[in-house]
């Protein structure tokens, strides 16, 4: 079921279909913290006051109008001005962080993708950091792995500590990133991975993904830089603790990170033992790639939809 929901992520067809059902608004708003600035801000400040921290997503991907992809940066820079009143200082943590698809920001256009997503992911990381705001790349499907992080090396170069990005353990070449990144010492969001990968590319059975999370782990934790640790997996939560004793790194020289909704209780558990815990906040009405995406990471949430959706 896994990959046909994915292909159905990027089916405009698919898409008219899931967004004409009156249920699907209510499961959305599971994930999504609303459609406007304001909504998202709201959750946001509720997160902090919890003790969490926030990475905020503006959503929407794969652009292919440049005014769109203008309309995306202008976006964001309201939000980071906004944000600049909330980031407050956890010395070199920053509780506050926005999270950016260079899809969005046009990487894909077709004449000059990858150089109109840099200047204009430039102008995003100069807000941000002017406002103590990070801001992590996130990682798409595998044809923009490279492109994405030669805009990251780059911006890197005069934000080292406001940029970081995000590896896939799916990837077979993310064991190699993960070192090269970890000697860097770039800040990293480690995650499972969440499109329909080729196995030329990518371990597909979910055991050998598990396993390649751990060896990505152990070396970003071993590493110079800052390990985010994104996932909902206990087996992952359990081991990040161990590994991040025995590379002697105190609470908060990494940190957790989950999706908005998913595993609230959990969340909360971390915060008082004393962990960063930050949740990826998503809003916008662009939400259809990344609802798609999160019915497929579970069953469940797919008979639940079902069921609701079938008995109205
Ligand atoms: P796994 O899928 O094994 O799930 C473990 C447990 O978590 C499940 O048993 C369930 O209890 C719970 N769970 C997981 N997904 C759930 C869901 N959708 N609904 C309800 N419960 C769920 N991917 C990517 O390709 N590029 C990116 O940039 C990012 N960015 C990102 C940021 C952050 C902060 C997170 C947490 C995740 C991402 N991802 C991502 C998504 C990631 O690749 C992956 O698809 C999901 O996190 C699910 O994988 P888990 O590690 O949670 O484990």
């Amino acid at each position: 079921m896994r990959p046909m929901l994915l292909a159905a992520a990027r089916s405009p067809r698919a898409e008219r279909t899931v967004t004409g059902f009156p249920v699907t608004r209510t499961l959305v708003d599971r994930f999504v913290a609303g459609e406007s600035l304001a909504s998202a801000l709201a959750t946001v400040r509720e997160l902090l006051q919890s003790g969490r921290f926030v990475s905020i997503d503006f959503l929407g991907e794969d652009t292919v109008d440049p005014a769109q992809a203008r309309l995306t940066v202008d976006t964001y820079l309201a939000l980071i001005d906004e944000l600049s009143a909330l980031a407050g200082d956890s010395g070199d943590v920053r509780p506050v962080e926005v999270s950016v698809k260079l899809s969005a920001l046009g990487q894909a256009l077709p004449r000059d993708g990858h150089r109109i997503a840099l200047d204009n992911a430039r102008a995003v990381v100069r807000a941000a950091h002017a406002a103590g705001v990070w801001v992590t790349f996130d990682a798409e499907d595998h044809t923009t792995t490279d492109s994405t992080h030669a805009i990251v090396r780059e911006l890197r170069r005069d934000f080292p500590q406001t940029v970081g990005t995000v590896l896939q353990a799916y990837l077979h070449r993310t064991e190699d990133d993960c070192r090269a990144f970890a000697a860097e010492g770039a800040r990293i969001r480690l995650c499972k991975g969440a499109y329909d990968e080729p196995e030329s590319v990518a371990f597909r059975r979910k055991p050998e993904v598990d396993a390649s999370y751990l060896r990505c782990l152990s070396i970003l934790m071993a590493g110079s830089g800052y390990p985010m640790v994104a996932s909902h997996d206990p087996v992952v939560i359990g081991t990040a603790e161990l590994l991040a004793t025995a590379a002697g790194r105190g609470n908060t020289a990494f940190e957790y990170q989950m999706l908005y909704g998913i595993r609230d209780a959990e969340q909360a558990r971390l915060v008082t033992l004393d962990r960063h815990v930050r949740v990826y906040v998503p809003f916008g009405d662009q939400w259809y790639g990344y609802f798609i995406r999160r019915l497929a990471e579970r069953p469940a949430n797919v008979a639940f939809f079902l069921r609701s959706a079938t008995s109205r």
